[in-house]
């Protein structure tokens, strides 16, 4: 059987999301491309990234010209993408009085304009091929949202109305569309959060924080065929935490 290859952007990071469904990929056979802003891909990565026959590219997920750049040498190299996950992700904590244009703009650009600069590409080749599995990475904060998190829960409220668009376009052409909405998974992204007394895990029945591994686990379910008659999807993976 052919070796399937999947496409993360912002996979670099040691403890991040990314990486982590990286890996899971790598275990499962899965030839994996890691998009990821720094110059070298850190260990983990590089070795994700070696042990499924991938690799690695160094882009800026929010400029179109390194995007282009990188799937032209993807689609000379491999072919077809059997998959996107969609998860470079930035959070500013700002008060929404005070937000910047320029973080603004930022904020937007990696979490919600890259699902187009990357997915544009890919969707095209998986229109061509009428099948594949596009995963973008949504939150929690896209459904409901805390305070000086404005330009994140836009993004990301964005994002989920992004899948349910895509997967009504793709569909006919055997393409799924769903994403992701974690609860809070201990990576770097939440670092300096303003208010650490939310009760976050007072509001979670499984009583602990995720792991990059627990939503690799919904991911790897997404790319597959188990999930063939789902589509424009939000799913929570929470530990229980309620929201719609
Ligand atoms: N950790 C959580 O609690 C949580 C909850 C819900 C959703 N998410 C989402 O999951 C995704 C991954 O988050 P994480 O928690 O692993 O964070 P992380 O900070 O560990 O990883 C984010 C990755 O994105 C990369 N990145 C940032 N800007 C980029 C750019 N312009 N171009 C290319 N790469 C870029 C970073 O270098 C990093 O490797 C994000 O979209 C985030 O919003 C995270």
């Amino acid at each position: 059987m052919e070796k399937k290859t999947i496409v993360i952007t912002g996979g670099n990071s040691e403890r991040g999301i990314g990486l982590g469904v990286g890996r899971r990929f790598a275990r499962e056979g899965w030839r994996v491309l890691i998009m990821d802003l720094a110059k070298e891909p850190g260990e983990g990565c590089s070795q994700a990234v070696q042990d499924s026959g991938g690799a690695y590219y160094s882009v800026d997920v929010t400029n179109k010209k390194q995007v282009d750049a990188a799937m032209k040498d993807i689609f000379a190299r491999y072919d077809f993408v059997d998959a996107l996950f969609s998860n470079a992700g930035i959070l500013q904590w700002v008060p929404f009085v005070d937000v910047t244009e320029e973080q603004f703009d930022r904020e937007i650009g990696v979490n919600l304009k890259s699902m187009y600069l990357v997915g544009q590409p890919i969707a095209r080749k998986m229109m061509e091929r009428r099948k594949g599995s596009i995963i973008l990475a949504g939150s929690m904060g896209g459904k409901e949202s805390a305070p000086f998190q404005s330009v994140y829960a836009a993004s990301k409220g964005g994002v989920i109305q992004l899948t349910k668009t895509m997967a009504q376009e793709l569909g006919p052409y055997g393409i799924r569309v769903n994403c992701t909405c974690p609860g809070i998974i201990n990576t770097d992204i939440g670092k300096g959060a303003p208010n650490p007394k939310i009760p976050w895990l007072d509001r979670t029945p499984l009583n602990r924080f995720g792991t990059p591994e627990d939503v690799a686990g919904v991911v790897w379910f997404l790319a597959n065929e188990d999930s063939a008659y789902m589509t424009g999807q939000a799913i929570n993976v929470t530990g229980g935490m309620m929201t719609f």
